[in-house]
C-alpha cells in the first residue's frame, strides 16, 4: 500500500498529495508520470509526478478532482492509502543544449507544467513560466512558479488576477519583446496547446507539447494512448509525454479526447455536501 504521508487543498478543485513511494522516488525524473488505483476495483489513471524525494522515498502528485477516480482519491486523508503505484513511466524532460524556456501552463495543466518548469530551471534553464487560469479562484501554485522559474506572468481570462487575457497573448508579447527561445513547452487543453505551438511555429522557435491522452496500460501494450505524430503512431505512453508540437495532429488528438464524454458523465461520481460521500450514477 501506497501511504498519503500529506495533503494539502490548493483550491476548490485541486489538491497536492505527498504519497510514501520509495521504489518510483527513487529513479523519478522531471516529465514522467505514474499511473495509481485508489483499490483494488479501481480504475488506472495516470498523474505527473510534480515532485519527489528519493531520500524520503516520497513523490508528489496535484490532481483536479474532474470525474470519477479522482474524487473518489480526493476522499482520502493524511494516513490513508492508494492499492497500487506504477511507474515512473514515460520519457523524462529532455534538457540538453537548453539555455532559455518559456513555459505555458494553462488550467490544470499547470499542475503538469510545474515539475517541468521548476526542473528545467534547477538544472540551470533560464525559464519564463506563462501559467494561465480561467479566473482567481483557479489559480495554483503561484509561489511555487515564482519561487522555482525566473519570471511569472499570471493570466486569466476574465482579468480578475494576474494579467487579462489568454496565455498565447502573453507569450506573443514577450517574444515580441525580443525574448529568445530555444523551446516553448506547452501544457494544458489540447486547443491551447495547438495554438501555443502555431505561435512557436510563426516565430520559427521548437515547440514542444506534454500530451494527455487517455491510457490504460501505460506500458505500450494496449494501443489505448495511440496519437499521431509526424503522420506516424505514436503511444504517448513510452513514445512521449513530451512531443514536437509541430508535428501534432492536433484535430485528431481533440477528437480522441472526446471519444468518452459520455460515459464518463454518466460514470461521475457525486459529492454529497452534508456527508462528504460519494455517490456514483447506477
Ligand atoms: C501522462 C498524463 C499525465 C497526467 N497528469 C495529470 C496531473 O498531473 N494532474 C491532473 O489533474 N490530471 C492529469 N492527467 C489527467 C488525468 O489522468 C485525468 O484527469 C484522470 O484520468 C481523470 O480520471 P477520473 O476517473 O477522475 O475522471 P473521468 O471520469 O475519467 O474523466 C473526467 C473528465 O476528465 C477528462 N479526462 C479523463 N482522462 C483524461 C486524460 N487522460 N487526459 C485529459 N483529460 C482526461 C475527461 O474527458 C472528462 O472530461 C494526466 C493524464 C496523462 C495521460
Ligand atoms: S496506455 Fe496502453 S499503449 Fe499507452
Amino acid at each position: 500500500m501506497y501511504k498519503i504521508v500529506k495533503k494539502r487543498k490548493l483550491n476548490d478543485a485541486m489538491t497536492w498529495l505527498v504519497i510514501e513511494a520509495p521504489l518510483v522516488a527513487r529513479k523519478a525524473k522531471p516529465g514522467q508520470f505514474i499511473i495509481l488505483r485508489t483499490d483494488e476495483y479501481g480504475e488506472r489513471i495516470p498523474l505527473t509526478m510534480a515532485g519527489h524525494d528519493s531520500e524520503a522515498g516520497t513523490i508528489d502528485i496535484i490532481y483536479a478532482a474532474v470525474g470519477r477516480t479522482t474524487m473518489l482519491m480526493d476522499q482520502l486523508e493524511e494516513g490513508d492509502a492508494l492499492a497500487d503505484v506504477v511507474g515512473p513511466l514515460g520519457k523524462p524532460t529532455e534538457m540538453d543544449g537548453l539555455k532559455k524556456v518559456a513555459v505555458v501552463g494553462g488550467g490544470t495543466g499547470n499542475a503538469l507544467a510545474y515539475p517541468l518548469a521548476t526542473g528545467m530551471h534547477a538544472a540551470g534553464i533560464e525559464v519564463d513560466m506563462i501559467a494561465g487560469f480561467k479566473n482567481k479562484d483557479m489559480v495554483i501554485l503561484e509561489d511555487e512558479f515564482r519561487a522555482g522559474t525566473d519570471n511569472l506572468y499570471i493570466t486569466t481570462d476574465d482579468g480578475s488576477h494576474g494579467e487579462k487575457g489568454f496565455t498565447t497573448d502573453k507569450l506573443k508579447e514577450l517574444i515580441e519583446a525580443g525574448n529568445k527561445y530555444d523551446e516553448i513547452i506547452a501544457v494544458g487543453p489540447p486547443v491551447m496547446m495547438k495554438f501555443v505551438c502555431r505561435i512557436a511555429e510563426e516565430y520559427g522557435i521548437k515547440s514542444v507539447a506534454s500530451l494527455t491522452a487517455y491510457m490504460v496500460d501505460g506500458t505500450g501494450m494496449c494501443g489505448g494512448c495511440r496519437c499521431v505524430i509526424g503522420g506516424e503512431n505514436k503511444f504517448v505512453c513510452v513514445d512521449g509525454p513530451e512531443f514536437d508540437g509541430s508535428m501534432v495532429d492536433w484535430d485528431e488528438l481533440i477528437k480522441r479526447n472526446s471519444f468518452y464524454k459520455e460515459q464518463e458523465k454518466h460514470d461521475a461520481a457525486h459529492i454529497c455536501r452534508l456527508t462528504g460521500g460519494v455517490r456514483y450514477h447506477d
